[in-house]
């Protein structure tokens, strides 16, 4: 083939200018203000570079140096100009340690309508043992901040980060598509309240890997309408454990499905692999979720389905819950059991679960055998499975 010279020019032309990456603009948060002290709010300068980094056309960095920044909320909204905005953190974000400030917002640093953002590196502080002790006190306390959101947005990524002593849910995704989490470490106390490491709902193509989360509430909590997640080498504890659910609290909610979660560990945690819905009418469901490889040290359940989750027994005793759950399978398991029922399927009378799965589980209690239970769940067992399976 002969290519005329001016359609060759062009074609080394676009290879060239592929192959240069685009200048990116960079906003570093001290020119604009901010102070590395830990005291001095530094709220604007994050606003500012958010501002700048959002109306670029070209992409966009915004540098954060070594040092401690206190920051009230901080909400970086898009859309934006362009589509490749990198937070780069050396130092640490830290919250107002006085609950009040953050208490009833909701969030503390929270991206919507964003597209193409990566935080990278960082730690965020979210000083929440306040409101911990506020909440342990039995006074009335505000329920607290998350201390990082992500909301309505897509293209999202997240690798080094870490979150200390949230408020309430670490990090949040809500309502988006192709979000990676990498490398993430969550530490908080295991009697924190309400502290989600990571929780993910109504999103799709989600990935959370190579993380560490110790927390007091679950580990990764996976909330209605999420699809296309996978969970790859995580490590959990102290905490409530990985957990699809709670599910079926609403009459209308969307489902769950296609969720694989590889090559976890979970270590004194209250459960392990947790699928759970509320006991009342709900047309949720839960289907497709692979569980493959976790190690499970001294944990309370280790496989737990329960559809009769009813808090403080209120408007759900007696219901049986709507949520459908099928096609769920657990393979390679095993560990120590903390309670000699080690796999517990506590499904719904009236929708009960189906295509359960178990093949090469070995949990032992004691150094002895646990036990199986089952009520209104079907499916098999293959390979060698201990507890014997009651499916
Ligand atoms: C399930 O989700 C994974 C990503 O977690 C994706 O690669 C795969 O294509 C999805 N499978 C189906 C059938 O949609």
């Amino acid at each position: 083939m002969v290519y005329p010279k001016s359609s060759l020019v062009l074609a080394l032309l676009s290879m060239f200018i592929s192959i240069v990456p685009a200048t990116s603009m960079t906003y570093n948060v001290v020119s604009l203000g901010a102070k590395a002290d830990g005291k001095t709010d530094s709220t604007q300068a994050f606003v500012s570079a958010w501002t700048k980094a959002c109306a670029s056309v070209k992409p966009a960095v915004i540098y954060v140096p070594a040092g401690r920044f206190y920051l009230r909320q901080v909400v970086f909204s898009g859309p934006c100009k362009n589509n490749a905005i990198i937070m780069r953190i050396v130092g640490t974000l830290a919250a107002p340690s006085d609950y009040r400030v953050l208490g009833n917002t909701g969030k503390w640093l929270a991206f919507q309508y964003v597209d193409g953002v990566t935080i990278s590196g960082g730690v965020l502080d979210g000083q929440g043992t306040g409101l911990w002790a506020c909440k342990a006190s039995g006074n009335s306390c505000p329920s607290g901040a998350t201390t990082l959101e992500f909301s309505i947005s897509n293209n999202i990524a997240v690798h080094g980060l870490t979150s200390l002593n949230s408020q309430m849910f670490h990090i949040v995704v809500n309502g988006c598509n192709n979000v990676k989490m990498q490398g993430v470490r969550v530490t908080a106390a295991g009697n924190s309240p309400n502290s989600d490491g990571i929780h993910v709902q109504l999103s799709s193509s989600i990935s959370i890997l190579n993380s560490k989360i110790g927390t007091g509430d679950d580990c990764i909590s996976i909330g209605p309408g999420t699809t296309n997640l996978w969970i790859e080498n995580v490590a959990c504890g102290p905490g409530h454990g990985i957990s699809i659910g709670s599910l079926g609290k609403d009459q209308q909610e969307a489902g769950v499905q296609n969720v694989t979660v590889k090559t976890v560990t979970f270590t004194n945690t209250q459960n392990g692999l947790r699928i759970k819905s509320w006991g009342r009418p709900s047309n949720g469901f839960a289907k497709d979720i692979l569980f493959q490889h976790a190690v499970m040290t001294n944990v309370q359940n280790p496989i737990l389905i329960d559809q009769n989750y009813c808090p403080g027994n209120k408007g759900c005793p007696g219901q049986a819950s709507g949520v459908k759950i099928s096609g769920v399978t657990y393979q390679d398991i095993h560990g120590t059991s903390a309670t000699e029922v080690a796999v517990k399927f506590d499904c719904s009378p009236g929708n009960p679960c189906s295509r359960i799965r178990l093949e090469d589980v070995k949990l032992t209690y004691k150094n002895q055998v646990a036990q199986a239970s089952c009520s209104h769940a079907a499916g098999t067992s293959t390979g060698f499975v201990q507890p014997t399976s009651c499916l």
